[in-house]
């Protein structure tokens, strides 16, 4: 098992490069099989999740040639499995994205129940809902999603409740579905929107991706593209958090600013300056913070993804703040680790109460989930003396050499696998 060993208290400086975005990199590598002719996909983060399901899509059969650690051609014309189920998918959360894309193109997808990270109880029924209402036979038995339609049909979809995953499976079914197929109510994320246009340059046709209504036409074939994946604003937004917190002065490369409101808004209000530039951001901090609340919600709003990060700059912010988290109900099992580092957080419902302290002081911790583990490495960063973040397989999923970039604006932090290594780096750091 592998840890994060930090020592607090550098301030960091100097620039950092964001990757491409994770989340629609996965939805991506997706609905890249839903054609038989080649898709390249460039600026592909490499993290863990990734990973899993390039493997996943190669073991049904697609061709997936790596042309380098950023970049992979993908060839779905091979493809003779619709059943995904392996040991590593089953943990990861868009799995569920191959069974839009494998409806979608040969009307038949049985693919493992999505895992992901332990942050509320995570359904899928507006997935299935929307499958079931073009026209699809959905049923869950053994661990498995079955889906299959013997014409899928275009319909009109009226989503409960504002989901990522939901809005893009349905719009990646109904690309290839018969007739017209109207989503009310979607998820304008970035990245609802970058595999809107992903799709859009093989063939499809989808209309209004990043309002709440998004109209498409299902076509009867894709075609061969070459797509560049947006960059990432949670990586983008975890790095301005981590310089809010330890202090300094960051250029933040390769992001879409705009992306990045609700957080730089959240920033700005605790004290902080933020730059904007074309495609980046400089954010400045001398560590002196102020209170502030913050709710999560759907994009526009502030990020879930950013919640536990923000909470970490409020717990050494003066005074007292709220963070209240209104997409998932379990996103605050880091509250206890950060308690062990010194937080006063209390957690009431969906309400986390924070009075503001000094300083955090380094401890052992835990990395309960992807988001909350990045949050424990800012704690770290700040905290006086040694912080060790165990579990860091959870940050592996979403961030590409978290520690190498960390440790490129001045930060004090390595990667190390077991006990010895961790006393190696405290005496070489004391
Ligand atoms: C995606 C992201 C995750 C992010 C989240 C919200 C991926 C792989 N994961 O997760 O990082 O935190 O968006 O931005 O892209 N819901 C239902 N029924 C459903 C689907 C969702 O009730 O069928 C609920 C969820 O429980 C949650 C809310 O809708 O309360 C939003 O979830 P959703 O946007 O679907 O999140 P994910 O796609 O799981």
């Amino acid at each position: 098992m592998e840890q994060y060993v930090i020592k607090g208290g550098n301030p960091l400086y100097g620039e950092v490069e964001i990757g491409g975005a994770k989340n629609a990199a996965l939805a991506i590598l997706a609905a890249s099989i839903m054609t038989d002719e080649t898709v390249t996909i460039e600026n592909l983060p490499n993290v863990r999740d990734i990973n899993v399901l390039l493997q996943a899509i190669e073991q049904i059969g697609a061709q997936v040639e790596r042309i380098n650690e950023h970049t992979v051609k993908i060839n779905g014309s091979f493809i003779q499995d619709v059943t995904v189920d392996n040991e590593f998918i089953r943990r990861i959360r868009a799995s569920y994205y191959l069974i839009g894309a494998l409806l979608g193109k040969y009307k038949k997808a049985e693919v493992a129940l999505p895992g992901g990270c332990d942050i509320g109880s995570r359904p899928i029924d507006l997935h299935m809902k929307g499958f079931r209402a073009m026209g699809a036979q959905v049923d869950i038995a053994h661990g498995l999603v079955t889906a299959e339609a013997e014409h899928l049909k275009g319909t009109h979809i009226y989503l409960d409740k504002v989901s990522v995953g939901a809005t893009i499976n349905i719009m990646m079914a109904a690309a290839m579905a018969e007739g017209k197929t109207v989503i009310e109510n979607a998820a304008k994320e970035p990245h609802v929107v970058d595999v809107a246009n992903f799709l859009n340059s093989m063939g499809a046709n989808i209309r209004g991706a990043g309002t709440d209504v998004i109209r498409i036409v299902g076509v009867e074939k894709l075609h061969k593209t070459e797509y560049s994946i947006i960059p990432d604003q949670i990586e983008a937004g975890t790095f301005m958090f981590a310089v809010a917190a330890a202090g300094g002065n960051v250029l933040v490369k390769d992001v879409i600013p705009k992306h990045l409101e609700a957080t730089t808004a959240k920033l700005l209000e605790a004290g902080c300056k933020v730059e904007e530039f074309d495609d980046a951001v400089r954010i400045i901090s001398d560590g002196k913070l102020h209170h502030t609340q913050v709710t999560t919600l759907p994009y526009p709003g502030f990020p879930t993804d950013m919640q536990p990060q923000m909470a970490v700059l409020l717990g050494i912010a003066e005074g007292t703040s709220t963070v209240t988290e209104s997409i998932f109900e379990n996103r605050f099992k880091y509250v206890d680790e950060l308690t062990r580092m010194g937080a006063n957080i209390k957690v009431e419902s969906n309400i986390a109460i924070i009075n503001g302290v000094k300083n955090y002081t380094g401890a052992r911790v835990n990395a309960p989930d992807l988001r909350a583990g990045a949050a424990l490495v800012i704690a770290g960063l700040v905290a006086e003396g040694i912080t060790v973040v165990d579990d860091i397989y959870y940050i592996e999923r979403g961030y590409e050499a978290f520690e190498k970039k960390l440790r490129g604006i001045g930060a004090s932090i390595e990667k190390v696998s077991d006990e010895k290594e961790i006393q190696k780096f405290i005496l070489k750091v004391s």
